[in-house]
């Protein structure tokens, strides 16, 4: 039995010992919760021997790389690095369709942030799931995702992991969140996959389909805020179908891609089940969708559990 004030002060005297009075230490953050959470920890620690960095990789959210900038530097005071390498990344996932190659995909960017030099370990925020889910990944039947967030980014690497939220639940992530000052929207803040979204654009991802998917998903999210029922959601957001639908606008028949909407209501997220918004809700963001985002004609609700449906859908 512990508190969370014993896992801070016993977590932020673990990081310096191992780290000594010299060691620098780089982190990936991503904007979600658990590593942001994590960087705070190590920003209490050992201050500005702690470098952030954020890899913009094309397939974020709307506007987020600037939002996870302006939390970073001014309101948590952790240094922070944004790199924007949407065009490599983007170039290279272009011609990818398979998702665990997107996965992968995503994974290589990271291994930009190492040419920062003179450091010898890496923060990762690793929660005890994840590492329960990567070991059971290892059994025999390999077509199960991998998890982006343990292994595969170190092979290549020097540097020493640190895993600071190694033995904790999602819960507990957010509880030291708050005791850490994390704004509470962060906190609160649904999950994001480390592959962003290019594992939410079924087909090809180019700039534009990206862009395209940003707007609705912005707008489905928004709605969701307004309407008051963002935590009562585990997970929300917008999918984007390479399949063309027709439609009509004035005297004009037209082509253009579905948006499918995925919220659910989920524990652990191991099973999980779709939520039941109320219809005006539903009207609402389908009619901005349409009416706001060129591309798109044509949005569904998903209305799949898990099992047998997983919430992502790639
Ligand atoms: P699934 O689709 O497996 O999702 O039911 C369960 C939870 O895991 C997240 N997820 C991922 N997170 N990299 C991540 O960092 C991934 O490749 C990945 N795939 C799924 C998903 O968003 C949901 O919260």
């Amino acid at each position: 039995n512990w508190t969370m004030e014993e896992f801070i002060g016993k977590e932020i005297a673990r990081i310096r010992e191992i780290c000594g009075p010299k060691g620098r230490v780089i982190g990936a953050v991503s904007g979600g919760v658990d590593s942001t959470v994590a960087a705070k920890l190590m920003h209490e620690a050992i201050g500005d021997r702690f470098h952030a960095i954020m890899v913009d990789n094309g397939v974020l959210r709307l506007n987020e790389a600037q939002q996870v900038d302006v939390m970073l530097n001014k309101d948590l005071g952790v240094n922070l690095t944004v790199v924007d390498a949407s065009e490599l990344f983007l170039s290279r996932l272009a011609g990818i369709e398979d998702p665990e190659q997107k996965r992968r995909a995503a994974e290589e960017e990271e291994k930009g942030a190492e040419a920062k030099g003179r450091v010898e370990w890496l923060l990762q925020g690793t929660l005890y799931p994840d590492v329960i889910e990567s070991i059971s990944f290892k059994g025999p039947s390999a077509t199960i995702k991998t998890h982006h967030n343990v292994g595969g980014l170190l092979k290549d690497m020097k540097l020493k992991l640190i895993e600071p939220l190694r033995e904790l639940f999602k819960d507990e992530v957010r509880a030291l969140g708050r005791l850490l000052s994390i704004p509470a929207q962060l906190v609160g803040r649904h999950p994001f996959p480390g592959p962003g979204l290019a594992i939410r654009i079924l087909g090809p991802v180019t700039r534009d389909q990206v862009k395209i998917l940003q707007l609705a998903d912005n707008i489905y999210i928004e709605e969701i805020r307004k309407a008051g029922l963002y935590d009562q959601i585990a997970q929300a957001f917008a999918v984007l179908l390479p399949v063309k639908a027709v439609g009509v606008m004035g005297d004009q028949r037209t082509y253009e891609q579905v948006i499918a909407l995925r919220a659910v209501q989920s524990e652990d997220f191991m099973t999980a089940d779709w939520f039941s918004f109320p219809a005006d809700v539903l009207r609402r963001i389908s009619s901005r969708i349409t009416n706001e985002v060129a591309g798109i004609n044509r949005v569904t609700y998903d209305i799949s559990s898990k099992p047998p449906a997983t919430v992502e859908w790639l």
